[in-house]
């Protein structure tokens, strides 16, 4: 089956694709860094062309309840209308067990919102509803986290696996629709705070947990976020999970995690200024031989108490995205190993052919590599530039070809090396 999965890069977004895969579905991942927005539907037709289901997994870091009701409202409606469109024929989402309970939690105005419009349209829709996840105690610990001490109100929860949460959900979206809310939850119930503090040991993370109703409201208390007697129980225990977590933390990293206060997400590295010996120099390898821009140059011009020359380059219109100067570094040394500041710069190209003809360019003037790696994420090669800064030219690849687990960690070949006779051929 074709199953476009929205909010395909998000912790169970990850998960849910990777089980698609395995089980030899097509899956669409659909997510604004695959070029689809669904708050404003721009893209949206063109990723359900096709599609049997939906899987609704997106989320905001919203806490404000008008914002997170517009996010899941429009979000939603967007969907349903698009898929009426395409004639997608099951909408399943994801939702969360107590939030007509919780009145007043604003990720649940959200939700019951999400919930509201996708009723009320024309698409069968299957809404399955799932207990706090493993990750949760800690993740909310995080909202009040302040020099190694955070409150968090003494809930009772029975979280439930994000991996058996994604089995549902593909169970249910490969599955002839059967319409209608169902619930999932883990087979223990637990006390928030003790879950936090455990998972916080486990991470070898110092965090004093205390505590208090001030970040959450009463109506969460008690019962309230307990599933009903029909709840499917799934099998992973917490202990389970937090053993899986502890592995992790000594293995490669978790690629995506939710900041506790998160930036802007439209926040960019937007260029970087290197100290450098010679400005011709400089301008020889990156000007002529790679083929950036010169947006601006100068000679002599006052700076940083000096005078010294200035090159600033760009791929493209930008203002710049490398400035050079001399103000501290005419004619000076490389940087020498032991002392801090920048590794590499990586150069990113939109298309492997892009890459090869950079690879070529290299090899038109015999210029040194010094590794040619295959990280699965993306493709690299490392050379350094005149002054002996170490840059990177690398060509991403799409999120869904990263190799990760199902419960989206990166696993898999980091480091293989990079066929570069291959690559040079690509036009
Ligand atoms: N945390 C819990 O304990 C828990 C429990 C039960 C249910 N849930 C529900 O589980 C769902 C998924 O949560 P999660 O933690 O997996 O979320 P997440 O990791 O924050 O991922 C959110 C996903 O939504 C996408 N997205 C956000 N805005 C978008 C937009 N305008 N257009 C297209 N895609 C957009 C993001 O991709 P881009 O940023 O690239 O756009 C990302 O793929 C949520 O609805 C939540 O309510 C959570």
């Amino acid at each position: 089956m074709r199953i476009a999965v929205v909010g395909g890069t998000g912790q169970v977004g990850a998960a849910v694709v990777a089980r698609l895969k395995r089980d030899g579905h097509e899956a669409v991942v659909v997510a604004r860094s695959t070029g689809v927005d669904v708050l404003t539907g721009e893209g949206l037709d063109e990723a359900l062309a096709g599609a049997d289901a939906v899987i609704d997994v997106t989320s905001t870091p919203s806490m404000d309840p008008t914002e997170t009701a517009e996010f899941f409202g429009a979000s939603t409606g967007n969907q349903i209308a698009a898929e009426q469109r395409a004639g997608v024929g099951h909408h399943v989402l994801l939702s969360i067990v107590g939030i007509d309970r919780a009145q007043s939690n604003p990720h649940y105005v959200g939700k019951r919102r999400q919930e509201e419009v996708a009723l009320a349209g024309d698409v069968p829709v299957t809404i399955l509803r799932a207990t706090q996840f493993h990750n949760f105690p800690a993740m909310a610990a995080g909202w009040t986290r302040r020099n190694g001490a955070s409150t968090l109100a003494p809930l009772v929860i029975q979280p439930v696996d994000i991996g058996d949460v994604a089995d549902e959900l593909v169970a249910i979206a490969t599955a002839p629709p059967q319409p209608g809310r169902r619930e999932i939850a883990g087979p223990e119930v637990h006390d928030l705070l003790d879950l936090a503090r455990r998972t916080f040991a486990a991470r070898g993370e110092s965090v004093t947990v205390t505590p208090s109703w001030k970040a959450m409201s009463t109506d969460m208390a008690g019962d309230v976020l307990l599933p009903g007697p029909d709840a499917r129980i799934a099998t992973t225990t917490f202990d389970e999970w937090l053993a899986g977590e502890a592995g992790h933390q000594q293995g490669p990293a978790v690629y995506r995690a939710v900041a506790p206060d998160p930036i802007d997400p439209g926040v960019t590295v937007g260029h970087v200024h290197l100290r450098t010996a010679d400005i011709d120099r400089i301008r020889g390898f990156y000007v002529d031989l790679l083929g950036f821009n010169v947006v601006m140059e100068a000679r002599d011009v006052p700076g940083w108490g000096t005078k010294g020359d200035i090159l600033f380059v760009s791929a493209g219109g930008y203002h710049h995205h490398i400035g050079f100067n001399t103000w501290k570094s005419a004619g000076g040394p490389p940087q020498p190993d032991g002392v801090t500041g920048l590794h590499h710069i990586a150069l990113r190209y939109p298309t492997r052919a892009g890459l090869a003809d950079a690879l070529r360019r290299l090899r038109s003037v015999d210029w040194p590599i010094r590794q040619a790696t295959d990280h699965g994420t993306h493709e690299a090669i490392y050379i350094s530039d005149p002054d002996g800064n170490d840059v990177e030219l690398m060509c991403d690849r799409p999120f869904d070809q990263w190799p990760h687990d199902d419960q989206g960690h990166l696993t898999g070949a980091i480091d293989a090396e990079l066929d570069l006779d291959a690559l040079a051929e690509l036009r």
